[in-house]
């Protein structure tokens, strides 16, 4: 699918992946909008692209903050792009070392911010695209989600981002045949371990060990390396229904 003149939705975009894809399909020609719940950082990004217009707050585990970000992004034109980057986790054990189980509530809310949200904004990005005149290909619209290594062996302390993630990764086949009738497709990126914000406010001898397990090449990934390939996802109208693995690599021990 063409990147040059849809309008693409990228949520987490004030920050670390979806900052970077935000950048790059700028450069490919997109009208980006950006959604996150960092005012701060999403209005510094979207101005920098030219116009602080370009972000809407929005958490996207809210209707009615989807929804809006959703309507603001289809009056800009043909919303065709979505890049869903929103999310994050915590880290707690099944049962600590002391014997507490894992909280309830922050699990369901884990699981709230990276599954449901990711279902979310896909369900009412996918409805807007339903209503766009297919393309030459027949396409109405390419949605890419984001996953995590961690959704196929979590480490120790990862249950509950590692299951959210592992509906993600889950999710991807089903919606693709869901929407294939429309003309939308859904792929998933599930990275390793990437130098987005996050990562780096982790100390540096961690990292050095992250690095150090990755079998080739021995580094952190980049956020571009991620918006690359989310740019490939849109461009590469056969790639659907898939979850790529970008790692080096590497596949999690248990800690
Ligand atoms: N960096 C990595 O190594 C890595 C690895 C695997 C998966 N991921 C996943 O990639 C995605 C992006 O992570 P990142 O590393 O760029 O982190 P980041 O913190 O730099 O960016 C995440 C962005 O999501 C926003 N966000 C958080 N909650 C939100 C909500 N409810 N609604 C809207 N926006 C919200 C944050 O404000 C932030 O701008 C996350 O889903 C993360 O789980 C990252």
């Amino acid at each position: 699918m063409e990147i040059a003149g849809n309008v693409a939705l990228v949520t987490g975009g004030a920050s670390g992946l979806g900052e970077a894809t935000a950048r790059r399909l700028h450069v490919a020609g997109a009208d980006v909008v950006l959604a996150d719940v960092n005012d701060t950082g999403g209005r510094a990004v979207a101005a920098d692209l030219g116009d602080e217009d370009r972000f809407v707050h929005c958490d996207v585990t809210s209707e009615t903050d989807v929804a809006a970000a959703v309507d603001n992004a289809a009056r800009r034109g043909r919303l065709a792009i979505l890049v869903h980057c929103g999310g994050g986790g915590t880290a707690g054990r099944t049962v600590s070392r002391a014997g507490t189980p894992h909280d309830l509530d922050v699990f369901r809310r884990v699981v709230e911010l990276n599954l449901v949200g990711s279902f979310n904004m896909l369900r009412l990005t996918a409805a807007a695209m339903a209503k766009n005149e297919p393309d030459a290909g027949g396409e109405r619209g390419a949605c890419v989600l984001t996953a995590s290594i961690a959704g196929y062996e979590g480490q120790i302390g990862q249950v509950a981002y590692g299951s959210a993630k592992a509906g993600v990764i889950g999710m991807t086949i089903i919606a693709a045949r869901d929407l294939a009738a429309m003309g939308v497709r859904v792929n998933t990126i599930a990275p390793g371990t990437i130098a987005t914000p996050p990562m780096m406010m982790v100390p540096e001898a961690h990292r050095e060990v992250f690095a150090g397990n990755v079998p080739f090449p021995k580094r952190l990934g980049q956020p571009d390396e991620y918006a690359a390939l989310a740019e490939h996802m849109v461009e590469n109208g056969y790639l659907n229904g898939e979850v790529i693995r970008l790692d080096g690599a590497v596949r999690f021990q248990p800690k």
